[in-house]
């Protein structure tokens, strides 16, 4: 149902051939989005940060089919043919077949690569979905003789993005993002993301995130299991309602530049979302004996030192660390000095709060 909302116009110029490309980032979400409800409906609201330097780039070339009525595609990831993610393409070109329906006319090559090592243990569906939204959009847009990406061509690709991967629709904006339908804030949606609205506090305008590789292997549960365990989860009802008060509170904090409510909002979401992981049915553990020793050694530093640093998680064991641009010394220092020990071959990322996606020549 909810994949026809986007429907839109069609096309209805020939356009035989061409190539399009698009870079955009990854996201981490503050307010987390865990469990769905109907076919990729967010149960409750979330609230992310666009990254700046993790970020997939996707450059499709399109070519007249000699295949008429089917989808007909080769995926290449840096390079190689990688059937295991060619099977992800190949189920979100289908879901968005009946909103592309020019696809049956094209041969696709596609080809994607990272900013960031695939295996390093950060969720790539949100860089990956996005970039194949934005150049389906433009091959549409192509195809219609249409020129601008204006705001209803950025909705319509966070929509498209969404039915790939939920937080993948957030990473079509940069800055803090919202998705997920919030009654006091008409922009919302929950079919796409929206750039948050209320003003930002200057010590979260360049916010820094540095990312403790805990451990770089595949995580053992899918996020696709994880929110399908949510449907009869004993807290899911308490979990709705927690989210959207943390959210109303989180808004505040960002636009008053309150560090401290910051930290206690962005916190209690991280361990909340693991903690539904541990009660489900089955329960499921993803975070490692390195992440909570990361977890109490930024506690017991906050503490000692007043520095403004928080942890998020994502569904892994790795650490997002997230801290003011003029707390980047002294945080790098503590990293160096008591945390690069628990990282899985002393591995962190560096990235900070990012504009969102970028169109490639
Ligand atoms: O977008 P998905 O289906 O991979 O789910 C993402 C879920 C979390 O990363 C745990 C939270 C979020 O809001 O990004």
């Amino acid at each position: 149902m909810a994949k026809n909302e986007t429907t839109g116009n069609r096309p209805t110029e020939d356009f035989s051939a061409g190539t399009i490309a698009w870079r955009s980032p990854s996201n981490i979400a503050l307010i987390k989005y865990w469990g769905k409800k109907g076919f990729q409906i967010p149960s409750n609201p979330s609230i992310s940060m666009t990254l700046s330097d993790s970020y997939t780039e996707t450059l499709v070339k399109c070519r007249p089919s000699q295949n008429s009525g089917n989808i007909s595609f080769d995926f290449f990831f840096e390079g190689e043919k990688k059937p295991q993610f060619g099977q992800k393409i190949s189920t979100f070109l289908e879901a968005v077949f009946d909103i592309f329906p020019f696809l049956k006319n094209f041969d696709l090559e596609i080809h994607s690569s990272n900013t960031f090592p695939h295996s390093a243990g950060i969720a790539s569906s949100a860089s990956a979905m996005s970039t194949l939204a934005l150049c389906l959009c433009s091959m549409e847009q192509q195809i219609s003789g249409s020129i601008n990406e204006n705001n209803d061509f950025f909705q319509k690709a966070s929509n498209i993005a969404r039915i790939g991967s939920g937080s993948a629709s957030r990473s079509i904006y940069g800055g803090f993002v919202t998705w997920g339908k919030i009654d006091s804030l008409p922009e919302t949606s929950d079919f796409y993301a929206s750039p948050l609205k209320t003003s930002i506090h200057p010590i979260f305008q360049n916010l820094r995130d540095t990312i403790l590789i805990i451990n770089k292997n595949e995580k053992a549960v899918s996020s696709r299991a994880g929110h399908g365990l949510m449907e009869n989860h004993p807290f899911a009802a308490a979990r709705i309602t927690q989210a959207y008060q943390n959210l109303d509170e989180l808004s505040v904090y960002l636009s008053d530049g309150n560090f401290d409510g910051f930290v206690k909002i962005v916190e209690n979401e991280a361990l909340t979302l693991h903690a539904l992981m541990m009660a489900s049915n089955p329960g499921y553990l993803l975070i490692q004996p390195g992440t909570l020793n990361v977890i109490r050694k930024i506690w017991d530093f906050r503490k000692q030192t007043g520095t403004n640093i928080v942890f998020t998680l994502d569904a892994g064991p790795n650490v997002h660390l997230l801290y003011p641009e003029r707390e980047t010394k002294t945080v790098r220092d503590f990293i160096k000095n008591e945390l690069l020990a628990d990282c899985d071959e002393n591995k962190i990322i560096d990235d900070k709060l990012g504009e969102g996606p970028k169109k490639l020549k």
